[in-house]
């Protein structure tokens, strides 16, 4: 037996994970979504929307400019996020809500058809598996969990959510790109040859210098608040860049190399950024896949550092190169190998432009499945499993650097690390 097979199969044993089995077999037995939830096809999906910031606000505006749902109602930590979202929105007073638990009085809302899940990450698996009890459709943004347990509560809520036929969108936008979806079809018909190395990337400077610039630590009330609004910086509510941001690119080698990867052996510090939180501030991880592939990423977040955000496979036949676009896909290709004898490189597939809107495409598919209106693998979407497998691999990524040595896919899956507010006036 494959060691691929083996980690397969025991990840599936040990975790009451989203099988692929479940999954595929529901796309085949789906039941309209209006016999689930009182949604037609020609009715608007009424959305409620927990974490009122910065992507919950695009996200928000693209599934309104569906036309076929609304945001009706909103729950924030804060009052203030709230009374900016509120009004573009034209949501009632009334379906307004504050505080940690907000989440919950949208939960209980029986008019509310749908979730859109954008507070920080930390929060995201009480808010999924809330949302899946109470037989919402879900929209939740990247990552699903900052650790294990807390990738094991979204798989096991994903996986009631295919019994159940709600749809749930994962806000792993490569995954809606016409032009990322090419090259999945070339790839998977063999298109790379013999599969080598792969590369990801984010790097670039340090962000959210606003943020930090605009707010006297000493005006926040609580400690709490103070991380709340500063979450990026904090361990328990982003999982560090690597999980929260670096995870795009670690999915797109996942996905099209049809695995997670098996182990991971990390490096990185926290080196320029240290006047805030516990995040670090560069990893650098080897990754190893089946069949012997390996995969290093890098994620930096240090001013001066030249950006690089990208995906990489190299193959025997052609190499898969991707950089990233604002808003929308930026390049993606797949170039043959240069012939022995001279001449240029045959471009099996070239993709460069701003036309291709991964967010929009996302936004109108997960209303259209939840309509029961979306046509072949978008007709009904479940992507937890994908969505937890690529969270778990960033976080096996970034243990393994914080540890200093190699993580295998079921040390870090079965892991009972749980990280958490340190508490604070
Ligand atoms: N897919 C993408 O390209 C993309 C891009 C940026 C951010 N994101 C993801 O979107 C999520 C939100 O990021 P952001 O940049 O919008 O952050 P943000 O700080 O702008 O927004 C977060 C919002 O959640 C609220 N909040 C915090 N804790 C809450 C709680 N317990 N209950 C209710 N509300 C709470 C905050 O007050 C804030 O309004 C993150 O998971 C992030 O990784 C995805």
């Amino acid at each position: 037996m494959k060691k691929q097979d083996l980690s397969r199969r025991d990840f599936v044993k040990s975790s009451a994970a989203v099988t692929a089995a479940s999954i595929a077999g529901s796309a085949f037995t789906i039941v309209k979504a209006e016999s689930v939830r009182g949604t037609t096809a020609n009715s608007t999906v009424q959305i409620g929307w927990v974490g009122n910031g910065g992507q919950g606000t695009r996200d928000a505006q693209l599934l309104e400019q569906t036309g076929k749902a609304k945001i009706v109602a909103l729950a924030d930590y804060f009052q203030y996020r709230l009374d900016k979202a509120k009004g573009p929105f034209k949501v009632d007073d009334k379906k307004c809500y504050r505080g940690i638990d907000a989440y919950k009085a949208i939960m209980s809302d029986s008019s509310i058809d749908a979730v859109l899940l954008t507070t920080p990450p930390g929060f995201r698996p009480d808010h999924f598996r809330s949302a899946i009890a109470a037989k919402k459709h879900v929209f939740a943004e990247k990552p699903l969990a900052v650790d294990a347990p807390g990738c094991r509560m979204v798989a096991e809520a994903g996986e009631k959510a295919a019994t159940q036929k709600l749809s749930v969108v994962v806000g792993l936008q490569r995954h809606y790109s016409k032009a990322y979806r090419a090259c999945k079809k070339l790839i998977d018909e063999g298109a790379l040859g013999i599969v080598g190395l792969a590369h990801s990337a984010w790097d670039q400077g340090d962000l959210w210098h606003d943020r930090r610039a605009k707010y006297d630590k000493a005006k926040w009330p609580t400690q709490m608040d103070w991380e709340v609004e500063h979450w990026y910086y904090f361990k328990w509510l982003s999982g560090d860049h690597i999980v929260e941001q670096n995870i795009h690119n670690i999915d797109v080698i996942s996905w099209m190399l049809n695995s997670h990867p098996l182990k991971a052996a990390g490096f990185g510090g926290r080196s320029a950024r240290k006047e805030i939180g516990d995040i670090w501030d560069h990893f650098a991880i080897t990754y190893e896949y089946p069949n012997s592939v390996v995969s290093s990423n890098t994620c930096i977040q240090i001013d001066g550092t030249p950006g690089d955000v990208s995906e990489t496979i190299r193959g025997s036949k052609a190499t898969f190169t991707t950089t990233a676009g604002k808003g929308g896909t930026g390049g993606t290709r797949i170039e043959g190998a240069r012939p022995r004898r001279g001449g240029d490189a045959p471009m099996i597939y070239k993709y460069e432009g701003m036309d291709d809107k991964h967010y929009d495409q996302e936004a109108a598919t997960f209303v259209a499945s939840v309509l029961g209106t979306g046509e072949g693998e978008d007709k009904y979407r479940n992507d937890t499993k994908y969505g937890v497998e690529s969270t778990l691999a960033a976080i096996m990524g970034r243990d393994s650097a914080y540890k200093g040595r190699v993580i295998t896919w079921d040390e870090a899956w079965n892991s009972k690390e749980k990280l958490a507010f340190k508490g604070g006036a």
